[in-house]
């Protein structure tokens, strides 16, 4: 039940109708006895700033943003954290006297998830990511920040990878290198990279058995196969890269613990996660 004490949330993307965040963030509320409320809403690109603005004024204490204003909100902005800086795109606004600091919370939330179902941590190793757009980019800022020994990119259009490559450059120490998609093709790649990440939208649903062309008779049982994609919740890859003896993980982890650092970031109290994880792939099976 709210009252005059009740804090206000919200995330902000268009369309807006499919995301999961809101119960994410209320289930989060519940268990964590936290007097809030979170709502979701689908402002048009020109009325953005509006509703900033307007967030700002009622003094919601954080917002989410999501596909497509993710870089459009920044001019809105105060500050960006060091995170949001490398990667250029946003996924939450926690208030401050400031205005607005945009953070994003998503490479970090992998990470969190990867330690958490396998016990998987960035240092020392080498990572392919496969994909260079906007989710390529949040997960390369969080990696590159720690001390892994090699980030590997391809992207079928390499003029993107390359430029993903030197934006990292600029921010990180880590070794950086940019191959061919026909890369992808040779057997040494598999044995010189540990982590495959998957940050394309390629077997997303309905197009469930597209796949990156990996060759998956490559990988064993020393690899990590990672993919961003929820929907389905094990994708053509992960079915098959589980099959080779390879660990996996889905984007079912990662949006859960994006979502618990977020709520961390705004309110202080770190979630409980585990209950998360099974209310979200519940709903997801269940449509
Ligand atoms: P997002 O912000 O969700 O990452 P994006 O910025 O459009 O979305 O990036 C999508 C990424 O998936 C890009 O790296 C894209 O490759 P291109 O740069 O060549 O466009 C990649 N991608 C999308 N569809 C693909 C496909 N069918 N095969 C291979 N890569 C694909």
């Amino acid at each position: 039940m709210s009252n005059t004490e009740t804090k206000l949330f919200a995330v902000l993307g268009n369309p807006i109708a499919h995301s999961l965040s809101p119960l994410l963030h209320s289930f989060f509320m519940e268990q964590c006895h936290y007097n809030g409320v979170y709502l979701a809403f689908a402002p048009k690109k020109e009325e953005l700033a509006q509703a900033i603005a307007g967030l700002k004024a009622l003094g919601a204490k954080g917002i989410n943003v999501t596909i497509p204003y993710k870089e459009a909100v920044i001019p809105y902005l105060a500050d960006l954290t060091p995170q949001a800086k490398i990667c250029q795109a946003v996924n939450t606004l926690i208030l401050t006297e400031k205005g607005f600091i945009g953070d994003n919370t998503d490479g970090n939330g992998l990470i969190k998830a990867l330690e958490k179902q396998h016990g998987w941590q960035p240092e020392g190793r080498k990572i392919l990511l496969i994909g260079a757009g906007g989710a390529a980019k949040g997960v390369a800022a969080a990696i590159a920040r720690r001390q892994v020994a090699e980030i590997v990119i391809v992207n079928r259009t390499k003029e993107k990878a390359e430029s993903l490559a030197k934006l990292l450059a600029q921010h990180s120490e880590c070794l950086i290198k940019v191959l061919d998609w026909d890369a992808l093709q040779q057997e040494t790649l598999y044995q010189n990279v540990d982590t495959f990440i998957n940050t394309t939208p390629v077997g997303m649903s309905p197009h469930i058995e597209a796949m990156a062309p990996v060759r998956m008779e490559c990988l064993c049982e020393d690899h990590m196969a990672v993919d961003l994609i929820y929907n389905p919740l094990e994708t053509k890859f992960l079915r098959l890269a589980k099959a080779q003896g390879a660990k996996t993980a889905s984007g079912l982890g990662m949006f859960v613990e994006q979502g618990a650092l977020s709520f961390a970031a705004w309110t202080t109290i770190t979630p409980e996660t585990t209950d998360a994880y099974r209310l979200i792939a519940e709903t997801l099976n269940n449509g």
